[in-house]
């Protein structure tokens, strides 16, 4: 079975690949992951979401045609280049005023896939999979509606996607662990934190497909907080891995400056990084930054993001009796938070699995939107129904 996935829930245009052989036991075999980071955000230190959204118009058909390609699943149409000389039609009146309904909020699009629907045939895939939320809904809708068309005019079955879930479940990309997974009582009840640019959640998954958030931040995500760090510090954007990099080049700096550890001890699992943020802020106020005083504060900053997210983490595993603790999303590339969550759970509950992806895998892609649906591939649905869901939530 392959499964072709789409991501652009954010500002990262994805579309991988993925076939699966096996049902009971699978194997994975990834054909293709291309993401397109959009570089545009940089310039404006965070993501503006009708800017993003003109962005994954013009990279979806480019990264579709380079996905297709590295799986070795791009078929030329023969009759294309003479039609195009000759201005015959390929696709019928009839089909075309579907595709240009079904992209009506993306006119530039409607085109690229036009002329890509001419110019490759259909490829062998029996699934669309595609991010239906959380997210930024103009991002969303893009790659929601570039699914529709490609599974209409396809008539291949799509699979809604829930993007944290993915976060989750692309932990089980390895075929060990994914065999591992298949006996519910080695690996669950698991704890999963997930912590990207705009969640961060601590959720109980009692089996693939079963979550309860048990906690999640109040305001700003972990993700957002180091982005707004760096905003301030004049870093650039994405702030989170522009800091860890300063961290791990700084050598043992002194550590003048105290942050607090917003409700670490609140005895819930919930989070707040605002008031982390407005502390940085405070820090700053009046002072000029240089190089060390920058290194220091980015030691202190991720140190105090870090110290929360563990705290909280070992705390719920502990009480949920976790079997495994399974780490996601964008800030989970972090190698502070990686290395120190291990030597946490090595030293307080040793015999709790501890599963991480590839940091490749951390920030958004599209493998694990693939991965993700073929654990539902019951979902399947047709492409009239699928839906944008900016503040889809898992479980509950
Ligand atoms: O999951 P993701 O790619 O997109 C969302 O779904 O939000 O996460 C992006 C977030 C950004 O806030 C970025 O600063 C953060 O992940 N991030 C990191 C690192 N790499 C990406 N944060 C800390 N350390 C990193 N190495
Ligand atoms: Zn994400």
């Amino acid at each position: 079975m392959k499964i072709l996935a789409i991501e652009t829930s954010c500002d990262d245009t994805g579309v991988a690949i993925l076939e699966i052989r096996g049902d009971k036991k699978p194997v994975f075999n990834v054909l293709s992951n291309i993401v397109s980071s959009q570089l545009i955000h940089k310039n404006y230190g965070g993501v503006f979401p009708i800017m993003a959204k003109r962005e994954h118009q013009i990279n979806l058909p480019i990264v579709l045609e380079q996905a297709l390609k590295e799986s070795k699943l791009l078929i030329p149409n023969s009759q294309f280049p003479l039609a195009h000389k000759t201005s015959r039609r390929l696709i019928s009146d009839e089909k075309i005023k579907i595709l240009k309904k079904i992209l009506e909020k993306e006119n530039t699009l409607f085109e690229s896939v036009k002329e890509f629907l001419e110019k490759y045939k259909k490829p062998s895939v029996d699934f669309i999979a595609v991010t239906v939320g959380p997210g930024l809904e103009p991002c969303l809708w893009v790659g929601v509606n570039f699914a529709k068309a490609l599974s209409y005019f396809w008539g291949i079955p799509v699979i809604p996607v829930n993007h944290i879930e993915a976060h989750i479940l692309v932990n089980f990309l390895n075929p060990s662990t994914t065999l591992r997974a298949r006996n519910p009582k080695r690996e669950f009840p698991a704890i999963s934190l997930v912590v990207s640019g705009g969640h961060t959640q601590l959720i109980l998954v009692k089996g693939i497909g079963k979550y309860k958030i048990i906690g999640e931040t109040r305001d700003d995500a972990a993700g957002e907080c180091f982005d707004k760090a760096a905003k301030i510090l004049g870093l650039g954007y994405p702030g989170g891995p522009i800091i860890a990099e300063i961290v791990s080049k700084a050598n043992n700096p002194p550590r003048p400056i105290k942050l607090p550890r917003p409700m670490m001890h609140s005895g819930d699992y919930d989070f707040s990084f605002s008031g982390l943020k407005t502390a940085i802020l405070y820090a700053v106020k009046g002072k000029t930054l240089n190089e060390q005083t920058v290194e220091e504060m980015c030691v202190e900053i991720q140190q105090a993001i870090i110290d929360v997210l563990l705290h909280k983490t070992i705390k719920a595993a502990k009480d949920f009796k976790a079997k495994t603790i399974i780490l996601g999303g964008g800030v989970s590339a972090n190698q502070e938070l990686r290395k120190q969550l291990a030597q946490k759970i090595k030293k307080e509950i040793p015999n709790t699995q501890y599963l991480i992806p590839d940091t490749a895998l951390s920030t958004d892609n599209a493998l694990m939107i693939a991965i993700t649906a073929f654990f539902h591939k019951n979902k399947k649905a047709s492409w009239k129904t699928l839906k944008a869901k900016a503040n889809l939530r898992v479980g509950n």
